[in-house]
Formats: structure tokens, C-alpha cells, sequence
């Protein structure tokens, strides 16, 4: 049993399992209840390579934002579907390169809120917005007042995409990219449309969650207008690959696939 097991802070129902705390299971962290297990444990029995996906997903944010403040030149990171703070934060990654920059986490899990703000109780240049991402124009408007989006903003949309159904999941996209300036990025990491991925999604539904993976073309479609980062829409560690990635892709090829484009 989990520390947070012994009493739940107000807005948590621990008998519900949660899309962050089940994420934070499958990357060994322990801000999960007992019903995030057993719904990490049943859907890991679907498909075993999930705790690697979600490290892979992590070492390409790292990649991502080292490419973002670095080469990009990038100062505005607005993280939406953040998650549970865990190895390398947007903002440690981003400030360790660029010590000026202003980071905006937005989700609505109120765990990972809590999280966020202990995290972060000690920097300035970095918040955390309790919203839900299907109100883009408020969250664009509140990181507006947070961080001004006059400059070029990188839009952070990691492993949270396949949770929203086409037709929302595409109004988001456009709304936050027609809201921030020329120049900005957009990443997205995205669950693949695989033979174990659709297996999941079943279990999923019959769960009341929903969860649609994509293919690659379709993950491309999200980047439809921006000019695409070589090399594209890949599989995770295809993606400009440093040396903390392994050269064997363990997940399954396309199990997991992200592209970084930038508004023209
Ligand atoms: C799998 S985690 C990904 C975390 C992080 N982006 C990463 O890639 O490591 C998905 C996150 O999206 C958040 N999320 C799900 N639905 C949301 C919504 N409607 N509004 C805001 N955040 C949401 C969850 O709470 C969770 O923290």
C-alpha cells in the first residue's frame, strides 16, 4: 500500500482510477492508488511494452525540449496533459538551458495538480493551470496572463492525444495553434494503431475510458499546416535519438509515434 492510500485529499477519489496515476504505475512512481494498479495490471496484461512506452515517452520530452530551447530557440513551453512531475520536467530540461524560461503545465487531475504546485512552490518562471483541455480558449487565455503569448510558444501535447476522439481532439489542435504565434511548435507523442493497441482500447471502453490510437498518418493530420522537425512522424526512439536511447526498439515498431512541427 501507497502512502496515498491512507487518506485522500479533497477532489481525489482513490475507487476511480486516474489517466495520470495509472501512467505514473507504468513509470514505477507511487502516486497511484490500488484501483490504478489493478487498471495498470489489467491493461499492461494487453499490452506488456506499456511501462516501456511511458519511458520512451519520457526521454523523447527530454529530447524534445532540449531540442525546443536549444536549436528552436524556444522560451514559452505550454505542457498540456502534463502529468505527474518525474524524471526530467519540461521546465527543468527547458531552465537548465535556457535559465529565462517560462513554462505553463495545464491538467486536471488534481493528484498531478497537487504535484505540480510542491514541485514548483520555489520558481517564478514556471505555473501550473488547473483546466481542462477541452477548453482551449481558456487555456490560452489564462496562459496568456501567465506568460504572455506574444513570442513563439512551444505547445506540449505528449501522450495525450489518443485520450480525445477525433473530432474534439482536432478542434483542440487547431484552437491552441491559431491562438499562438508564427514560429510556435507543436509536439505530439501518440499511442500507434496496433494489433495489442486495439485489444487495449476494448478493455479500455468497457471500462468507461476511452483511448484511440492513430496511425502515423493520422498523428500527421494534427500537423497538418505546420512545417514538420525532420525526421517527421516516427516511431518514439526514432526520433532524433541521442545516446540515453536504446538502439533496439523493445516497444514494437510504431507502437508509439510523435512529430514536432512549426508554425509558418
Ligand atoms: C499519460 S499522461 C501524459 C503526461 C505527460 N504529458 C507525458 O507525456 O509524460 C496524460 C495526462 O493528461 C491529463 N489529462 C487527461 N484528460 C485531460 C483533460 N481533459 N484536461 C487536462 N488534462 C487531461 C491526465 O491527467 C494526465 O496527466
Amino acid at each position: 500500500m501507497n502512502a496515498h492510500d491512507e487518506g485522500s485529499p479533497e477532489g481525489i477519489n482513490p475507487n476511480e482510477p486516474s489517466i495520470a496515476r495509472v501512467y505514473d504505475y507504468a513509470l514505477g512512481g507511487k502516486d497511484n492508488f490500488a484501483a490504478d494498479r489493478e487498471m495498470g495490471d489489467r491493461v499492461m496484461e494487453l499490452m506488456p511494452e506499456i511501462p516501456l512506452m511511458a519511458r520512451h515517452n519520457r526521454l523523447l520530452l527530454g529530447r524534445v525540449v532540449r531540442f525546443l530551447a536549444g536549436e528552436a530557440g524556444i522560451g514559452r513551453f505550454l505542457d498540456i496533459g502534463a502529468g505527474l512531475p518525474t524524471m526530467e520536467n519540461v521546465h527543468e530540461v527547458a531552465q537548465a538551458i535556457r535559465p529565462e524560461a517560462k513554462v505553463v503545465y495545464v491538467d486536471n487531475d488534481p493528484v498531478a495538480l497537487a504535484h505540480a504546485r510542491a514541485l514548483l512552490a520555489t520558481t517564478g518562471d514556471t505555473h501550473v493551470l488547473d483546466a481542462d483541455m477541452y477548453e482551449p480558449e481558456r487555456i490560452l487565455a489564462e496562459a496568456d496572463s501567465l506568460m504572455d503569448l506574444d513570442q513563439p510558444v512551444a505547445v506540449m501535447m505528449l501522450s495525450m492525444l489518443h485520450f480525445v476522439p477525433d473530432e474534439d481532439a482536432h478542434r483542440i489542435v487547431r484552437t491552441v495553434m491559431d491562438g499562438v504565434p508564427a514560429g510556435s511548435y507543436l509536439a505530439i507523442s501518440h499511442f500507434g494503431d496496433t494489433p495489442r493497441a486495439r485489444k487495449a482500447t476494448s478493455f479500455y471502453r468497457a471500462s468507461g475510458a476511452q483511448v484511440v490510437p492513430r496511425t502515423p498518418e493520422q498523428v500527421a493530420e494534427f500537423l497538418n499546416g505546420l512545417d514538420l522537425v525532420p525526421p517527421g512522424v516516427v516511431s518514439l526512439p526514432e526520433w532524433r535519438p541521442d545516446k540515453s536511447v536504446p538502439e533496439v526498439d523493445l516497444m514494437g515498431p510504431m507502437a508509439m509515434v510523435c512529430g514536432v512541427g512549426r508554425k509558418p
